[in-house]
């Protein structure tokens, strides 16, 4: 979709499109030290796909994760809100945003906005992201 288009409803959302585009930048992942490859993507206010793969350091510390890319491709491509949000891993293990990235997604989202967690056959699980991460805290808190 291109961007500046009507705002998306989450209900609407394409989650093919998004796990197409996590399964292509999960694989262009740079986990050297976990071996476990990461991919999130985002459908924004703007219409627009934004996607992300962790980034691991030889500092472990450094690293990042799929989502935090995903996001900071959002803000600089000129999006400003998450409409949904999916996860694409391996393994047997749903692969559920971790508690900092849950943080970094709850500034851009609504309690109700759609996260999907896939693995490689597909969408394994939806989630809203007040039950990852309920009675959070958000940019309203600091309005006065
Ligand atoms: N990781 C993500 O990128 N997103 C998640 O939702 C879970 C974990 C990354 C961080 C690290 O590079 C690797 O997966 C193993 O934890």
């Amino acid at each position: 979709m291109s961007r500046n288009a009507e705002p998306v409803p989450a209900a609407e959302a394409d989650f093919d499109a998004l796990f197409s585009a996590a399964r292509t930048v999960q694989a262009r992942a740079y986990a050297p030290y976990s071996r476990f490859r990461v991919g999130a993507a985002l459908i924004a206010d703007d219409g627009v796909v934004y996607s992300g793969c962790n980034v691991e350091n030889a500092a472990y510390p450094s690293g990042t994760c799929a989502e935090q890319g995903a996001i900071s491709a959002m803000i600089a491509g000129g999006g400003r809100a998450i409409i949904a949000l999916l996860v694409h891993g391996d393994g047997e293990e749903l692969v559920t945003p971790c508690g900092a990235c849950r943080q970094r997604i709850r500034e851009f989202a609504e309690p109700e906005t759609p996260i999907a967690i896939a693995g490689p056959e597909g969408v394994r699980a939806r989630f809203s992201l007040a039950a990852l991460l309920p009675a959070s805290f958000g940019p309203a808190n600091l309005r006065r």
